[in-house]
């Protein structure tokens, strides 16, 4: 496995779309492009599948130097009200495009931190989301919160607007290594909110922990799991921490490079961790997920419906989600649009009764074909061409070029479909790259992804 994962640890995407963003086309892209891909996928698909809603809460009291997402540290509480208004307004622009209400299926509010909102902030903005649309009868709304400041109110006010799934940030629980991703996180407080929200009737609870963080070691990852088991989320988040300091603003600093464990260090961090989260009763779904075997993702997956998209694994599809707030990514399906990243051009443009975005892809029928591809992928580990509809031009290359993963016994090919083997699916990134054909015709430059393994 050691000489595998020196072969196969590049930098590479994690596929929570496709194209990957670097890759996205910008010539072919326009506001009104946009437009047209939303208004026929909501015709298509509203009616049958409704559509997900993400909302980016961006402001985090104090910065956590191992984060990747899009934030702004700030106390300053002043400043959610207008930022509330803003996203309502972005909606009612949503809605405008929209020829009939729209049926909210899914409705994830993420982060930065949705618990530096007050309750009362939060009932708004849903208040104000639900006013203008119908509810689907099996709606999932789910946030992200923080175990230090997430409140009672917050999980009551919350449960009443229909919310029954919250995952908290926990990361791991060794003070060196809390101190040098500077988050200091007690156990207590997890547990307090974990014990909180069941009380209150959550019926999905799920913690983020991630391995391979500075001065990582294995006993930590086992003490972590350990603790974490002892409150038996429901699902659980094994994230491979994504080194990405590159990324302006992201503020990935407070230690160096060195202070990180090297790939295969990481990786048996990722099989021990594993293995015990298996021995407690998860099963692992898709790449970097576990459940319970009474979560609707674990169902999910055995049913066949697993599905990905920008928040990560969701037990459910639809075509559509509108991202709403600065960053935010919608997928429309047959395209993607980003909002401007900063608050201040966010609620300049919103002024202007702009949906404030500024880089987006239009998917081409090849881009299609391979989206579905890397969708089965990575959502059920193998996928087919007995379709001609799944056949593209350079397919027959993408299988010569996986003919070492073959030799390595990572996959399985025969004259229909490819199946990852059990050996195979912690390469699963790797695997979907060589269908990136994309990513093969131009290869970057400079590192754009964090390391595979
Ligand atoms: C937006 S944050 C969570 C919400 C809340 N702000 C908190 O920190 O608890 C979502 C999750 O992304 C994961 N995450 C953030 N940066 C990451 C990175 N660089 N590598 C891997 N996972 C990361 C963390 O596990 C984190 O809990
Ligand atoms: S991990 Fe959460 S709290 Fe920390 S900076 Fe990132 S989004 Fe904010």
């Amino acid at each position: 496995m050691c000489n595998l994962v020196n072969k196969y640890n590049v930098p590479g995407p994690r596929y929570t779309s496709y194209p990957t963003v670097p890759y996205w086309n910008m010539e072919t892209f326009t506001l009104n492009e946009w437009k047209k891909t939303v208004i026929k996928s909501f015709n298509q698909s509203n009616a049958d599948e409704g559509i997900s809603i993400y909302i980016h809460l961006p402001f985090c009291e104090s910065l956590c130097t191992f984060c990747g997402c899009n934030k702004r540290i700030t106390k300053r509480h002043d400043f959610e009200a207008p930022y509330i208004n803003a996203v309502l307004k972005e909606w009612s622009l949503y809605i405008n495009v929209f020829d009939k209400k729209p049926i909210i299926k899914e409705l994830h509010m993420g982060g930065g931190t949705p618990t530096f909102f007050s309750p009362e902030n939060l009932k708004r903005l849903i208040n104000g989301i639900l006013n203008q649309s119908i509810l689907a009868d099996d709606y999932e709304f789910s946030f992200e919160g923080h175990p230090n400041n997430t409140t009672k109110e917050h999980l009551s006010i919350l449960y009443d607007l229909g919310f029954r799934r919250v995952s908290y940030g926990v990361q791991d629980y060794n003070e060196k290594v809390q101190k040098a991703i500077h988050r200091i996180q007690p156990f207590e407080n997890v547990k307090r909110v974990t014990q909180l929200a069941r009380e209150i009737g959550y019926t999905s609870i799920s913690h983020d922990i991630i391995f391979g963080l500075p001065f990582q070691d294995i006993s930590h990852v086992e003490e972590t799991i350990e603790k974490t088991c002892l409150l038996k989320p429901d699902r659980i988040a094994f994230y491979s921490y994504a080194h990405v300091p590159w990324i302006k603003g992201n503020g990935q600093r407070g230690f160096d490079d060195d202070d990180l464990p090297i790939a295969e260090v990481k990786r048996k961090q990722y099989e021990f961790g594993k293995k015990q989260l298996e021995n407690a009763g998860y099963v692992e779904i898709g790449m970097d997920h576990f459940a319970l075997k009474t979560d609707s993702l674990y169902t999910s997956m055995i049913q066949e419906k697993l599905h990905r998209n920008f928040m990560g694994y969701t037990a459910s599809k639809t075509k559509m989600m509108i991202g709403l707030g600065v960053s935010s990514i919608s997928d429309s399906w047959y395209g993607f649009a980003q909002n401007v990243k900063g608050i201040e051009e966010y609620y300049d443009l919103l002024n202007e009764n702009i949906i404030p975005t500024y880089r987006g892809h239009i998917l081409n029928n090849e881009d299609l074909i391979i989206r579905k591809h890397i969708l089965n992928l990575m959502c059920a580990f193998k996928t087919s061409w007995i379709d001609s509809d799944m056949r593209f031009d350079e397919l027959p290359d993408v299988l010569i070029k996986l003919k070492e993963m073959v030799e390595d016994n990572l996959i399985e090919i025969n004259s229909k479909e490819l199946i990852i083997t059990q050996k195979g699916k912690p390469f699963v990134r790797n695997i979907c790259m060589a269908f990136d054909v994309l990513l093969q015709r131009t290869k970057p430059e400079t590192q754009l992804f964090s390391m595979t393994i």
